[in-house]
Formats: C-alpha cells, structure tokens, sequence
C-alpha cells in the first residue's frame, strides 16, 4: 500500500512543482497586492517589490497599506509570499515579472505612464535571463507594444522577453474575492508558451473552468477599457432613467428590476446614485475618449455617458435645496459617507466628495463621517468637521446625506439620530435606507428614482 502511495505522490508531483512559478509583482497598490497575495495562494513563490520603502517595511510588519477585505488574513498566511523594495533585484530573481503600477490620470486629462516607463526601463537593465513580462496596470489602447519597445531599448545585452497584457477587472472593495472568482480571465498573447504559462499560474481558475480568452494583444487592451466603458455607460444610464422616475412616480427598483430581468440587459450596474467614481472609470474612460480623438473617432454614447455623470452630483444637491426649501448657505449638513463607493478607504474621484466641495462652494456648513475613508479625505479636505461616529455627525444638523452605501448605515438607530437633528430632512443618495421605516420614525426622506407617497401627478 504504503509503495502504491509512493508511486501516485511521485506521478503527481511534477504536476504539483509544474504549477509553481516563480513571480516577480512590481507594484503594491490594490492590483499588485491583491494579484501577488492570489497568487501566491495558487501555490505560485512570489515576490512583491514597489519602490515605496515604508509600504515595504508596513508589508513586513503584516500591516496592509490600502483596506480590502479578505487581504491582510491572506497576506499573513501566506508563505509563499515576499516583499522587497530592491526593485532591480526581484526582477533579476525571477523570470516571470507582473507589472502593476499605477497610470492614473495626469492633470492634462492623459494617462501618466510614467510608472511604467520607469518599470519598463528597470526590467530592460535587469534582463539577466529570458523573461515574460505580463502588464497588468490598465494602459490606453496601444501601449502595450509601446512598453514592449521601451524594454527592448533598455535591453543591451539583447536578451529574449516576451510581453503580454493580462488585464485585470477586480473591483476595490471586493477584490479578493473577484480575483478568486472572475467571470473570465483575458490574456492579450498569441504566443502558445505564455498561454500555457498563464493557465499553470492561474491553475485554481482552470480547474474550475472559468473561461480563458485567448487574444491579440491589441483586442486585450481594448476589452479592459470598454468594459469599464460599457459599465459606466450602464450606471449613467440608470441614473437618468431614476431622474425620470423622480417625475413620472415610477420606482427605479422595480423598473432595473423589470429591465434586468431580460438577460440580454442583465441586472448589475443598475444602482442609482451620485454618479459612478473611483481611480478607475474616471480614467479610464478618459483614455478610450483621448485615444478616439486621436484616431478620428466619434465616441458619442461614452461622451454621452461622462456628461450625465458630471450632471448627477448637482441632482443630488438639487433633492437637498427642495427638501429644505432654502438656500445652503449656513446650513448645517451631516454627510455620511466620503470613500467612492462602500468597502474601501479609496476616495478618489469620489461622488460623494464632489457633492462636499459643491456644498461649500454654496457656504454650507459640513460634518462627515466615513468608516474607512476619513484619512484619506483629510489629505484633500482638511477643514472639515470629522466625526467618530455616524451619531456624532447628525447632530444638530439640519439635514443628512448619504452618499456612500456602507452597510453599517442601514443598521443605525435612527430614532435617536431623529432626536439629534435640528429638522428630519435625510436624503439617501445610494437607496439603502427603508423609506416607509424611516417614514415612521418621522423622517422625511427622498431617495433616488423612489418617489414615495407624496408623489402626485
Ligand atoms: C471598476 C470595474 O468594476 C472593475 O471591473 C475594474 O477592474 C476596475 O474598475 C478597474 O478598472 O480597475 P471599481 O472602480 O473598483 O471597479 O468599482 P465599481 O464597483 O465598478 O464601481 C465604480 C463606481 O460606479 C463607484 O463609484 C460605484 O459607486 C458606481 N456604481 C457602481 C454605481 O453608481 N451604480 C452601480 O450599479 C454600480
């Protein structure tokens, strides 16, 4: 028995060592870490390195330097997993190097590549051995082969390397998780070699048959930034058809319910709310729009879509100015809520901080509070009035908004919220709040695309 054991262990293990690779990820921000820390649960060795110094030594010590859930438990298992900040050094280590630094946008509306370009440039300085470089930051169309020359300029010693975008779809907030379980996995390469590589890397993934898309490197690129397009096209979208139900009486929860419901619509995005925000559609529909304009293509629906969504902040605001039936200014308002969305400390490009800084425009006086993202909205907003807690913020204020959909929000005590406040006007920017509850307690309460009873035609 014990040689039959022996013999099936030995059959098994080059499988087990095949699937083992050796990675480099350059770049600890949401993608680098969330892919380095999944992979290295794949069973791949990795080394995180990013030029950041104090994230690395935060890294060591255990201490994640962005909040994602599910991360740091994963981080802290893991021995597969390294950290370095001699970035030179971990790509001579390993022989498959994962770019993920970001491009976030420049002041001049273009993405800034310069991240890249200096990973590009160490990776050409450091070819020890032949490497396959994967570029996972999200890149406007036809980087890709731009960074491919930029390697091969710094290459002197003209050692081989191959280059494939591996774009990435997780969401902050649910990252892990969406690393874990993606609805499909794009790898831009026609090369055979890496198409194998990738599927050993991602082995978890093909044993559970989440599909693999095979694709020019150009089509790649261009899957990741109309995705991301299409999205933010959905969610501009259903905010003006909530607008119209604002007026006609309908109720968008029954209505993205009824639209998506035809699988051909499907029912995600479908939320209402301040307008999409974040490090990513912003950006990235930014860039899809730059490089059509450089090609001499007309992008009218996305356009469209990025009108709508500078728009809806001043509809949110519009719901406040009718409920109070008042000017802003002087005005005090408890704002709950600043990260873009619920589950990150990530407030960039935030909906919820557009509405903040028109509110001040306007000379309202502000107090917030956010679970997660205060730090953060500090390093931009540093005067406003911060609140330990949700019950700190609605007191004495004459109305309350909520514009990030926290679960801990629709868990309050509201009655003792009702008692602090000087007049019971809440407005629920991201509809997770029970407007007949609320009704009860006392609150006047205008949602977005819910009409209630005082609705008449
Ligand atoms: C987005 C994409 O969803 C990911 O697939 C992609 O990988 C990522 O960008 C990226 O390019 O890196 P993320 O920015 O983390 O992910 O956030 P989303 O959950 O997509 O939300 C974006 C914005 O749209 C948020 O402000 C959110 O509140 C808003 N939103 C989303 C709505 O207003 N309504 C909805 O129904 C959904």
């Amino acid at each position: 028995m014990k040689t039959l054991l022996y013999f099936l262990l030995l059959l098994a293990a080059p499988f087990a060592l095949h699937s083992e690779h050796k990675i480099t990820v350059i770049g600890t921000g949401y993608v680098g870490l969330v892919s380095g820390a999944c992979l290295a649960e794949f069973g791949n060795d990795v080394l995180c390195c990013d030029i950041d110094k104090s994230k690395i030594r935060q890294l060591d010590n255990g201490e994640m330097p962005i909040f994602e859930p599910g991360l740091k438990e994963l981080v802290q298992k893991n021995s597969h997993l390294n950290f370095s900040s001699n970035v030179a050094d971990a790509i001579r280590k390993n022989d498959i190097i994962l770019i993920c630094v970001g491009t976030p946008m420049a002041s001049t509306g273009e993405a800034d590549l310069s991240a890249l370009y200096s990973a590009a440039k160490l990776i050409g300085e450091n070819l020890n051995s032949p490497k396959t470089i994967y570029i996972k930051s999200t890149v406007p169309l036809g980087a890709v082969k731009k960074i491919e020359a930029d390697i091969q300029r710094h290459n002197k010693n003209s050692t081989d390397f191959s280059v494939a975008y591996l774009p990435e779809f997780l969401r902050e907030g649910s990252a892990v998780q969406d690393f874990m379980h993606p609805d499909r996995v794009v790898v831009g390469s026609e090369s055979k070699e890496i198409q194998k590589q990738v599927s050993e890397m991602l082995k978890p993934l093909q044993q559970r048959n989440v599909p693999f898309l095979f694709t020019k490197i150009e089509s790649a690129e261009a899957i990741k930034l109309v995705a991301n397009s299409f999205l933010a096209v959905k969610i501009s979208f259903i905010n003006e058809i909530a607008n119209l139900c604002d007026q006609t009486g309908a109720d968008i929860f029954e209505v993205a319910k009824g639209i998506g419901s035809d699988s051909r619509i499907g029912n995600k995005c479908l939320n209402p709310g301040p307008g999409y925000g974040g490090s990513c559609f912003p950006k990235d529909i930014q860039a899809i729009l730059n490089n059509a304009q450089e090609l001499g293509v007309d992008l009218k629906v996305i356009t469209a879509a990025t009108e709508a969504n500078h728009y809806q902040p001043k509809v949110v605001i519009e719901k406040l100015k009718n409920t109070l039936q008042a000017p802003l200014k002087g005005k005090t308002i408890g704002i709950l809520g600043l990260a873009f969305k619920a589950n990150t400390d990530d407030v960039r490009d935030s909906p919820a901080l557009r509405v903040v800084s028109k509110l001040l425009e306007m000379g309202a006086k502000i107090q917030v509070y956010d679970p997660q993202a205060m730090l953060n909205a500090k390093k931009t907003y540093p005067d406003l009035v911060y609140c330990k807690t949700s019950y700190e913020t609605a007191k004495n204020v004459d109305a309350i908004m909520l514009l990030t959909e926290w679960e801990e929000f629709s868990q309050l005590n509201w009655v003792q919220i009702h008692n602090s406040m000087n007049t019971p006007f809440l407005i629920d920017a991201r509809n997770i709040l029970d407007k007949d509850n609320l009704g009860k307690i006392g609150f006047i309460l205008t949602g977005i695309g819910r009409p209630g009873k005082e609705f008449s035609h």
